[in-house]
């Protein structure tokens, strides 16, 4: 399929890179693509950023049949642009389209419409050390119907933000909160797709928690309610002992691609890693005997982020002295020097944008 170009009138003011925050500038092209029962996926196009006209019956505005992924790109110190693992989150974003009942994409395309996109893009690239420029897909259902089904239509998008840190305490310790009231996935639901309801689930209980002073909730699963599975938008790493444990993926937790890279570096480093359940309970018994050395989440987002405390059922628990742990720190550091290519690649997870 050939990718259309219609060209924009007037072209943005860039942000300075010092200014850049998370997720409110967009560059001035997006990538659109159509699907209709007769003609598949078709109709892609490089177009100017704009509002999207839609009918109020649209049914993703209804019935949330929508998915994501969250993807990066890093200007490396001598002026190229770095994509990282970009592959595994077209793979996982299909995965999440199979779950909601949409039509598969072509990963290949769509790697290729980014590498185009990116091309008219890359001075949007920041260059600052921690800045990237996020890169959002999704797919949207679009039909105009309010009667329950899936959608016979759909829209994927791709748009370009630059980004600086994730969370206003940039790598600094944050603070989690336990909830035993709400879950955000249950057995059998969509826990580990990537798609919009699982993280308007999660607002209620983080508004609770911003209210209590602390940063994200802590997930528990949803059917004992004491089995750790996710925090706020991040998958989530114990160190206790000599044994780096994270939640088993088991259908209701998201699969990432910084987890798994957390993963096999850590393997590599020779730590032993074990992916299994782990309760709360254990958790705080790990404290409560002094092995509970670190506590850090990992997002496209967030990169990598140390939680300095724990609060559950009403005690709340210190890790580290609420410093940021070495092994967080050393994730963080060689991830980043991947990233931008200041550091080997052994496991070629980096693609170069030409
Ligand atoms: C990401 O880490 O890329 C995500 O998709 C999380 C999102 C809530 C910013």
């Amino acid at each position: 399929m050939e990718i259309q170009f219609k060209k924009a009138d007037i072209l943005k003011d860039h942000p300075q890179d010092s200014d850049l925050g998370f997720g409110t500038v967009f560059t001035d092209y997006m990538f659109n693509m159509d699907y209709t029962p007769e003609k598949g996926w078709h109709n892609p196009r490089i177009e100017p950023y704009g509002p999207m006209q839609m009918d109020p019956s649209t049914m993703v505005l209804h019935y949330g049949q929508a998915i994501f992924e969250g993807l990066k790109a890093y200007r490396t110190e001598s002026g190229d642009i770095r994509l990282f693992r970009p592959k595994d989150n077209f793979h996982r974003f299909n995965l999440s389209a199979n779950r909601l009942c949409m039509p598969a994409l072509d990963e290949d395309f769509i790697l290729e419409a980014l590498l185009e996109l990116l091309k008219i893009e890359k001075d949007w690239v920041p260059g600052a050390p921690g800045t990237s420029l996020y890169i959002r897909p999704a797919i949207i259902a679009t039909d105009p119907y309010i009667g329950l089904r899936s959608s016979h239509t759909y829209r994927f998008f791709m748009i370009l933000s630059p980004v600086g840190a994730y969370y206003p305490e940039g790598f600094d310790p944050v603070k989690i909160w336990v909830t035993t009231d709400y879950v955000r996935a249950v057995r059998g639901g969509v826990g580990q797709a990537k798609t919009a309801g699982n993280y308007a689930a999660s607002l209620y209980a983080t508004d609770l928690a911003n209210k209590d002073g602390y940063t994200q909730v802590m997930w528990l699963d949803g059917v004992e309610l004491k089995y750790v599975e996710e925090v706020g938008s991040m998958n989530i790493f114990f160190m206790i002992g000599d044994e780096l444990i994270s939640p088993a993926l088991n259908g209701s937790i998201l699969a990432g691609v910084t987890r798994d890279s957390v993963i096999r570096l850590a393997r590599s480093w020779g730590i032993n890693v074990v992916e299994r359940r782990i309760s709360i309970d254990e958790i705080y018994a790990a404290h409560d005997r002094g092995e509970l050395k670190e506590v850090f989440g990992s997002g496209t987002a967030a990169v990598i982020s140390p939680v300095g405390n724990i609060k559950y059922n009403g005690r709340e628990i210190l890790i580290g002295a609420g410093q940021v742990g070495p092994l967080a720190a050393k994730l963080f550091q060689e991830l980043m020097d991947i990233q931008y290519c200041k550091a080997d690649d052994p496991f070629g997870w980096t693609m170069p944008v030409k």
